[in-house]
């Protein structure tokens, strides 16, 4: 099964003060999933933002809301993120003792179910949840930031996963990247298995309609 390419821009790296305009434009310009980070200052380091953004954006897009937790103690907040109005959830599995129960809650809410793994964490975890999942997110930065580099060991993690699910009946599961992609570097994640591609800096650093091109094209192509 091939996935469809999915680009789905991270709006840490937007301009929060024109945040309406912002996610227009994403899916003005061809985006396909809005990618919000969330983050509590405990399991990382940076605080941002929560589930009232989620439900500010909301009625600006018809894209899908990808909210990529990473918070302590997930399970509290995921009816705080469905009822805001979120499609897929995404929840770490450095923070989870009790991923199964967890991921049955993000589906019971008719949300997309994600296990994230941080670029050190072992795939294990991805192979033991990956028929509970709609989703692997393997992040290819340590999670706190946007504008970090690119960690090169994803692509060998992101190949394994990818035979390992089409190998075990798993291939419906998607594979998201999250963290240093930009045009230079699409073609080797995508080579690699990966179809949902998160970018930050990637897209709101230069002018984001060309970027978007631009991104698409490099996926397909290289630079
Ligand atoms: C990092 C976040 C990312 C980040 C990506 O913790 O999960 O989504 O915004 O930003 P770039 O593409 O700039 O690395
Ligand atoms: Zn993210």
């Amino acid at each position: 099964m091939t996935h469809q390419l999915k680009i789905a821009p991270s709006l840490l790296s937007c301009d929060f003060s024109n945040l309406e305009t912002e996610v227009k434009n994403c899916e003005r310009f061809g985006a396909d999933i809005l990618h919000v980070d969330v983050m509590d200052g405990h399991f990382v380091p940076n605080i941002t933002i929560g589930p009232l953004i989620v439900k500010a954006i909301r009625p600006h897009s018809s894209l899908p809301i990808d909210c990529h937790l990473m918070i302590s103690n997930p399970d509290n907040y995921i009816d705080d993120f469905a009822d805001a109005g979120a499609d897929y959830i995404s929840v770490h599995a450095e923070v989870c003792n009790h991923l199964h129960r967890t991921l049955s809650k993000i589906k019971e809410r008719n949300c997309k179910a994600g296990l994230v793994l941080n670029p050190i964490t072992p795939l294990q975890y991805a192979f033991d949840a990956a028929e509970y999942c709609d989703f692997i997110l393997l992040m290819s930065v340590n999670p706190g930031f946007g504008g970090q580099s690119f960690i090169s060991s994803f692509l060998d993690k992101c190949k394994t996963l990818r035979d390992y699910l089409d190998s075990n009946g798993l291939s419906h599961v998607e594979i998201e990247v999250d963290g240093g992609v930009k045009i230079d570097n699409i073609k080797q994640v995508v080579d690699a298995g990966a179809n949902m591609i998160v970018s930050g800096s990637g897209l709101f650093k230069g002018n984001l309609e060309q970027s978007i091109k631009d991104m698409k094209l490099a996926a397909i192509s290289g630079q």
